[in-house]
């Protein structure tokens, strides 16, 4: 391997990968480039290689997911990622001013570093804040109701080392520790999440719930998470019960009538015995949903009769049908009376007709009318 990643990154890797089922570890992409963006700054060519290696995928499908999410860098980003909304709300707010006069500020132009490797500079569509337009983001933390002169102060006291304070949220922090936060690993940095709180209408749901006492059903607030050994030995400790349940004798009969005990009675369940649907392999099941057959029955559907039958439909059944549908479904408004098309259909019917017993003549009359058969 030509990567050079810490031990404390593989370590955490396999953390990652220990998150999801074992046939299932591919999943784990997304995090884990945010994780290899937190050791370089940006996903680079190594990071891609580790992440193929480490999933046991080439590098063209982990390559694929890098390049589609904007969230991953391609290419040295600076310490702090600032993203000006330059969508619509937030445009018609003065959007692309805050952008132009930072870019004109930095020397910088869309998704380009200040020669300190301090600030990238991007604008950014929709970020999902628009009744607080015009905003920016730093590393993903909101400034909202930005004009040019407090995005100027915003990345000014950044590149004089300071940290300033979002809208909401925790005080900054650099674009590698947030891929820290984002491959799912707590920020163990003092104040990291909570030296700031939520903006008051992100609560506002909250107060409106405690105001008229609204609670979730069965909802404990100190129930406890479980780590995933507890998981398991729950999952391991049902697995057993079960097994035991299903070797334990099954009751002789019916007591009186000598007839012998139903399934379900042996059970207890009146379930039918329905084959778990998901049983089959990932790769299976993909295939199978692609091109279901005769011989596969399309997953999770249990019941789906796939037609044996797979002798095409003749042209007579297809004009037939197309006719009908043409019939039951006149045009709307559109100024052709629908009689017109269906009677064209009907004389395709006719030319089809004669077509299958004289070829010759049918074609004939297909090429004068200008209908294609
Ligand atoms: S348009 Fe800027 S946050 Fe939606």
């Amino acid at each position: 391997m030509t990567t050079t990643f810490s031990d404390e990154t593989r370590a955490r890797a396999r953390a990652i990968i220990a998150r999801y089922p074992a046939d299932r570890s591919r999943s784990a992409l997304l995090p884990l480039l945010h994780l290899v963006q937190s050791e370089e700054g940006y996903v680079s060519p190594a990071g891609v290689e580790f992440c193929a290696e480490v999933l046991g995928l080439n590098k063209a499908q982990v390559g694929a997911v890098a390049t589609f999410y904007t969230m991953y860098k391609r290419r040295p980003t600076g310490d702090y990622l600032v993203s000006v909304c330059t969508n619509t709300m937030c445009n018609v707010l003065g959007g692309q001013e805050v952008y132009d006069t930072l870019a004109e500020h930095l020397g910088v132009g869309h998704d380009e570093t200040t020669a300190d490797g301090k600030i990238t500079l991007e604008h950014a569509e929709c970020l999902a804040a628009c009744d607080y337009g015009p905003v920016m983001t730093v590393n993903y933390d909101f400034f909202d109701g930005v004009d040019p002169q407090s995005a100027l102060g915003v990345v000014d006291e950044l590149r004089a080392g300071g940290r300033p304070m979002p809208t909401r949220g925790a005080r900054l922090c650099t674009l590698k520790e947030m891929s820290v936060q984002l491959a799912g690993f707590a920020d163990e940095r003092e104040g990291a999440v909570a030296d700031g709180g939520p903006g008051e209408p992100t609560l506002r749901g909250l107060r409106l719930a405690e105001q008229h006492g609204i609670s979730v059903p069965g909802f404990d607030p100190n129930t406890p998470i479980r780590s995933k050994a507890e998981a398991d030995k729950a999952a391991a400790e049902a697995k057993a019960k079960a097994e035991a349940t299903k070797s334990a004798p099954a009751p002789a009969g019916n007591a009186g009538t000598g007839a012998p005990a139903r399934p379900e009675q042996a059970t207890g369940s009146t379930a039918p015995d329905v084959k778990a649907p998901d049983d089959k392999s990932p790769e299976t099941r993909a295939a199978e949903t692609r091109q279901p057959d005769a011989s596969t029955a399309v997953p999770d559907a249990p019941g789906t009769k796939v037609p044996a039958d797979t002798t095409p439909p003749s042209p007579r059944d297809a004009q037939e049908a197309q006719a009908a549908g043409a019939a039951a479904n006149p045009p709307a408004g559109d100024g052709k009376p629908a009689g017109d098309e269906a009677g064209a259909q009907r004389r395709n019917l006719s030319e089809a007709e004669a077509g299958s017993g004289a070829t010759g003549a049918g074609s004939a009359v297909a090429s004068e009318t200008g209908v294609q058969k």
